[in-house]
């Protein structure tokens, strides 16, 4: 079993989400092709990174994220930062030959996705984009029911990402509000997670219309900025530039419809991914608050007996499930991160495909920037 490096950039909520799963992953699954080496773990400026270290488990900490990626004993680089330093550390860590892995969503802008995408293409690096929902076990089962056949021709895809957490106009300024760090608000910030999964199970998005709104448009001001947490610091309020909600209307390219919601003001609202794929033999539907389940209408089963079936999918012929536990025995969130570097732990050793790539990354950034162009334009917009 080989031993891989692992940088990590970041120490806030992914910097735990991914220092867990590089620290679980072995327990997991142990006759992978390599195991991690919590090697050196990197925060900003100014951030006690030490103290995650210590907390999350890694060998060193730094707070200078050039040299922890010029360094030569690193195999990998995981990118968990404000969306402004995805490009400027990804691209660095490509051009040093290093596989590199990227939170969602890929970049603040296309221009700068674009220029990743080829980076790590031109490098020839193993790239990951962290859409780690793709790894969820329930969804990766409706991936295989598509394959199978059990939609057949798909009309419909009907997707929401609800969330409630700055519905309080009291709540700060922080980074996520800011376009300068984040790039947009709602729209890539979880409404990237549900394009991606639009992507990996129905088709690719052709032209769209969409509206973007923002309910609330100051906010109070952090007292202190260390960690990366804003753009700036003070007493008063400052301007919010993002959007606090996305919708919009789309046509794939495989002839189905379908509708996207991206919001933080949906109040009771905590992390509701979900979303139903309708075709002619049946349907299928999902909800990430409920990620063990997943729901499967057939117009195959008899018709006195047709109904929505609910799938505990907790058994070890369903994908990833085999290296938790026994049936009935739940996982939870985390494991999808687990999954992640284990599949990208196997694309390094062994060459096999990692998906969803930055080219893919690259896709859902053309999509977040069509929204955003329809939403200016107020006419249909072309995914180019
Ligand atoms: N896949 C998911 O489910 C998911 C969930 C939440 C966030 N994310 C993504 O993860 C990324 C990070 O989000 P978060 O919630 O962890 O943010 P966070 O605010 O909790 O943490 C950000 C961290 O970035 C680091 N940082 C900031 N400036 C830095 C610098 N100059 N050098 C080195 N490190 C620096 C700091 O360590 C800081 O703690 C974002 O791209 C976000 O969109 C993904």
């Amino acid at each position: 079993m080989k031993e891989l490096n692992v940088a990590l950039i970041g120490c806030g909520f992914m910097g735990k989400a991914h220092s867990n799963a590089w620290r679980s992953v072995r327990l997991f699954y142990p006759n992978a092709a390599a195991y991690p080496r919590l090697k050196v773990i990197c925060g900003a400026p100014g951030e006690d990174v030490q103290r995650y270290a210590d907390i999350y488990g890694w060998e060193e900490a730094s707070q200078d994220w050039q040299a922890t990626v010029a360094r030569d004993d690193i195999d990998i680089i995981d990118i968990v930062t404000p969306g402004k330093l995805h490009a400027p550390i990804a691209i660095a860590a490509a051009q040093t030959g290093k596989a590199v892995s990227c939170e969602k969503p890929l970049a603040n802008t296309m221009e700068e996705a674009e220029s990743m995408a080829d980076a790590v293409e031109k490098a020839g690096v193993v790239n990951l984009c962290s859409f780690n929902y793709r790894r969820v076990p329930a969804v990766a089962l409706a991936k295989q029911l598509i394959e199978e056949g059990f939609l057949g021709r798909v009309f419909h895809w009907r997707a929401q990402y609800l969330q409630d957490w700055i519905v309080d106009p009291s709540f700060p300024l922080v980074w996520r509000l800011q376009k300068s760090e984040a790039g947009s608000g709602a729209l890539g910030d979880i409404g990237a997670h549900i394009v991606d999964l639009s992507h990996y199970l129905c088709g690719r998005v052709t032209e769209l219309t969409a509206h973007m709104e923002t309910f609330i448009h100051e906010r109070p001001l952090l007292a202190e900025v260390t960690g990366g947490l804003s753009a700036e610091a003070g007493s008063g309020m400052g301007t919010v530039d993002v959007d606090d909600a996305a919708l919009w209307l789309a046509k794939f390219d495989n002839g189905a419809i379908g509708t996207f919601e991206a919001t933080r003001f949906a109040p009771g609202g905590l992390n509701k991914n979900r979303w139903e794929i309708n075709g002619e033999h049946g349907s299928i539907r999902f909800n990430l608050e409920r990620l063990t389940e997943l729901e499967v209408f057939s117009r195959k089963d008899p018709e006195h007996i047709q109904g929505w079936k609910t799938i505990q999918v907790s058994q070890s012929v369903q994908p990833y499930v085999a290296a938790y536990w026994p049936p009935g025995h739940h996982i939870g969130w985390e494991h999808t991160f687990i999954n992640s570097v284990h599949d990208l732990m196997e694309a390094v050793v062994n060459g096999t495909e990692m998906r969803p790539t930055f080219r893919d990354g690259l896709y859902v950034q053309k999509v977040l920037g069509a929204v955003e162009a329809s939403n200016d334009s107020r006419q249909w917009e072309k995914v180019l």
